[in-house]
Parts: structure tokens; sequence; C-alpha cells
């Protein structure tokens, strides 16, 4: 599988270790400083582009890999605004575009984790929740897209909750994520539930970016064969 690395940051350069020691290809890598190379023509050389810029950019990024043809895993955060356009494209146009904002096998157990403990706890009375994260002090967006993704699968199983909020809540429907932002933190996320008497929390902390690294190199190969917009749900088949 030949692949383009769009974005060699902390990230790219960690996906291309494992890409390597999976006998795959890197035979494209660009960044900020190589921007006059990332054209149609090249990117059509390779089987599978990999994502991983910033939120600014991401979305161009996309729409450059859909005129070329070409599948795209992208990990990039905070570009959800364009989510439909996204999919439009996939479902309209054929293209072939996998999404996680979390490319952890072990979040993504998580994530599953999170929605059955909300499903048991919406039953019981006297338990208030919230969410927090804790990251590395260069990440840009915040709260982070993983923890985005736990407060939507919890509000959608936990009826007292109804939206969630930066930091604070000011009402017991509102579910507060709290951000921390720490050294170089890989990432923490946390889910809390608190009564007068104890409380539950359930937590994931990924050692390093390697985690990251090797879900994106399964969901490129997962591209390959499998079509449309894609989750890791369709590649663990949760
Ligand atoms: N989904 C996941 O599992 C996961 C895991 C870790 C990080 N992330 C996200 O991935 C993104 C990148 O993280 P990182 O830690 O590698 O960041 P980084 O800052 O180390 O690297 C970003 C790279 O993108 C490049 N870049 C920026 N704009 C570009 C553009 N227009 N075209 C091409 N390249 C461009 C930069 O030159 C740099 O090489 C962030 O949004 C982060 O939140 C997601």
């Amino acid at each position: 599988m030949k692949i383009a690395l769009i974005g060699y940051g902390k990230m790219g350069k960690e996906i291309e270790k494992i890409a390597l020691e999976r006998n795959q290809e890197v035979i494209l890598k660009f960044d900020v400083n190589n921007k006059d190379e990332f054209t149609i023509d090249n990117l059509k050389k390779v089987d599978v582009a990999i994502e991983f810029t910033q939120p600014e950019s991401a979305y161009q990024n996309y729409m450059k890999c859909f005129e070329a043809n070409i599948p795209i895993v992208s990990g990039t955060t905070g570009w959800l605004d364009h989510l439909s356009d996204v999919k439009f494209q996939c479902e309209q146009n054929g293209q072939t575009f996998f999404y996680a904002s979390n490319f952890s096998i072990g979040v993504n157990l998580f994530f599953k984790l999170n929605k059955q403990l909300a499903n048991l706890m919406n039953t019981i009375e006297g338990y208030d929740v919230s969410i927090s994260e804790t990251h590395h002090t260069e990440k840009k967006d915040a709260p982070s897209g993983t923890a985005i993704t736990i407060a939507e699968d919890l509000i959608a199983n936990f009826n007292k909750k109804q939206s969630w909020v930066k930091e604070n809540a000011v009402n017991n429907t509102e579910l507060a994520i709290r951000s921390f932002r720490e050294g170089k933190v890989p990432g923490i996320h946390t889910v809390k539930y608190e009564s007068d008497v104890d409380y539950i929390e359930i937590s994931h902390s990924a050692k390093s970016r390697k985690g990251f690294a090797l879900g994106a190199v399964l969901a490129a190969e997962f591209t390959i064969i499998n079509k449309g917009f894609l989750t890791m749900n369709d590649l663990l088949n949760f």
C-alpha cells in the first residue's frame, strides 16, 4: 500500500514508523514547508492519504484528496462544522473517508464502556456526571475531539443531560467538560459520576502516541477494501 502523509508533525512521524513496521510504503509527505508539492497529480500516485494537520486546514485537504479520487484517513480534530459536506462527498460522489476523533483501540473500547455505563446510570437517582480531559500544552482545540465524542455518547444514553458545555455547568441538564493542558501528556479522558456518598470513575490514559498511529494505519489498510464514510465502529465491527 502506497501512503501519502498529509501533516508530518508528531502524529505524521509516528504513523510513518508504524506503517514501515507493517511493510507499507510512505511515498509522499506534505507539511507547511512543501505546500507546492501538495498537488492532485502527486496525490494520484498513492493508494491512500493519512491526514493529521490542524483544524483550519483539514477540510481543504480532504477536498483535494476527493479531487484526486483517493481514500483519506483523518484524525485531525476541530473541523466537524464540515461533517455534512464530507458525508455528502462519500454518499453522493462515491468517495471514501475514514474519520476517528481517536484512533486508539483502547479509547474505542472506552467509548463503548462509557455508553454502557451511561445506560446503567440512567435509571439510578442521585448521581451527577462530568468529564475531564488532559493533553499536552501544544494541543490547539479544547475540549478534545475525544471528549466531545464521549459527551455526545453519554448524552444519548443518560436522559438527565441534554447538552455539553466547556468548563462549568450552569444547570444540571448541562454536562461539564473540563480541559487541562499540561507538559507532554498524550491524552487522559475521565468520566466521573458523583453522589453524596461516593463516586464512580472510568478513565483512559494513553501511554504514548503509538496507539493512535497504529489505529490510523489499520484504518488506511481498511479503506483499501471498504468504501464510503467509515469509522472505528466499522473497523472494530462494533
Ligand atoms: N484522532 C486521533 O487519534 C488523534 C491523535 C493525536 C492527535 N490528533 C489530532 O491530529 C492533529 C495533528 O496532531 P499533531 O500532534 O501531529 O500536530 P503537530 O502540530 O505536531 O503536526 C501538525 C502537522 O501538520 C502540518 N500542517 C499544518 N497545516 C498544514 C497544511 N495546510 N497542509 C499540510 N500540512 C499542514 C504541520 O506542518 C505539521 O507537520 C491535531 O488536530 C490533533 O488534535 C488526533
